[in-house]
């Protein structure tokens, strides 16, 4: 247990805050006798995808339960266990290696394994939930390890109950992956197929994999090199009438259908629309190659990237009609 504890180098915005009690844990067992926990707790995985906008006052524990194992296997799929502390990208080149298909269209996405599920990463045409078989969360109440079947998480795009109901009731330990041995490529996404076609690469996971990381490493900032948390609002759902009177008004707009009644509108292009794109006040800004990401070109502090990020939701508000949501959690 470390008091006044620094996260600068915990997540990945790269903020000078503190937490008042930092703890890791490698292991259930570890989390286990450090319950019950104070009602002001937060769990941090790779910190990726929070924005603290002051200190925090509580203790911070941090997921390190580690390993990779697989715990079934036929001649179509393998079953993965994998613990909440490991790197997610890390986790990807081992499937790779093994030649275990499912994860490489996820190449790169920042984070940890155990905060994959919370809010389904997606990315590039495919989603945590498409190899999500269960996971292993304690409750944090009784110390009691339970499991989370598919259809008990509530999966929805950027959404699972672990940011709704459950939110700061369970501590995901571990998570079990259906991982394919005979591979269905996945490059409904046009920007993958350009980058296999330009590189003249045969289609194999590794490709895949290789041509993902080469469009994010174009557009998205890396986070060692400049603070961020990648996109920094949710793409928002709209009715389709809404979709349809906003086509009329800006015919490029990018529409994507959800299902029946609801359409995807692109939150990147809303914003770009206003001008916002490599927009800086101080050191908080906007990625001048996509408009999503907020950064910290060094010194910016959470409350200026969260004035930032209001300015931005205010000014897509008053032009789209459209009220944007954060996708990174606002600690407070
Ligand atoms: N666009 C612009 N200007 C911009 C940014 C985007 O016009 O500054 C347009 C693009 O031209 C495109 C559309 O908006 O027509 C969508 O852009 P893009 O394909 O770059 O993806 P995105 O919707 O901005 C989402 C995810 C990303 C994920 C990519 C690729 C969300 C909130 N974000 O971004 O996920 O990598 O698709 O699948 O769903 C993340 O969650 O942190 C993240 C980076």
């Amino acid at each position: 247990m470390k008091k006044n504890a620094s996260l600068k180098k915990l997540h990945t915005f790269g903020l000078e805050v503190q937490a008042a009690d930092y703890i890791s844990v490698a292991h259930e067992t570890e989390l286990r006798k450090i319950l019950p926990l104070p009602k002001n707790h937060l769990i941090l995985g790779g910190g990726s995808n929070m924005l603290f906008t002051k200190d925090f006052e509580g203790l911070v524990i941090h997921n390190k339960i580690k390993g990779i194992e697989v715990v079934e296997e036929n001649e179509e799929q393998v079953l993965v266990r994998v613990g909440g502390g490991e790197i997610w990208h890390e986790l990807v080149l081992w499937a790779i290696e093994q030649n275990y298909a499912g994860l490489e269209n996820l190449s790169l996405i920042p984070g940890s394994v155990g905060a994959a599920p919370i809010q389904n990463i997606g990315a590039y045409g495919a989603e945590l939930k498409d190899v999500f078989d269960r996971l292993e969360a304690m409750n944090l109440e009784t110390g009691v390890i339970e499991t989370f079947g598919f259809e008990d998480c509530g999966f929805a795009y950027r959404e699972s109950i672990f940011k709704g109901t459950l939110k700061g009731k369970y501590f995901i330990t571990r998570v079990l992956l259906r991982l394919s041995k005979q591979a269905t490529f996945n490059i409904s996404y046009g920007a993958i197929q350009k980058v296999l076609e330009d590189t003249q690469s045969p289609l194999s996971i590794r490709s895949i994999s290789n041509a993902v990381i080469q469009i994010r490493t174009q557009k998205l900032p890396d986070p060692k090199e400049i603070g961020n948390s990648g996109s920094f609002f949710k793409n928002p759902i709209v009715e389709i009438a809404v979709a349809k009177a906003l086509q009329e008004k800006y015919p490029s707009i990018p529409v994507y259908p959800v299902n029946n009644d609801f359409n995807k509108l692109a939150a990147g292009w809303l914003i770009d629309q206003l001008g916002w794109k490599g927009y800086r006040k101080g050191d908080a800004g906007v990625h001048q190659h996509q408009a999503l990401v907020l950064v910290n070109h060094g010194n910016a502090t959470g409350e200026e990237i969260w004035a930032l990020a209001k300015e931005i939701q205010a000014s897509v508000q008053k032009e789209f009609g459209i009220l944007l949501e954060p996708e990174v959690n606002i600690i407070a």
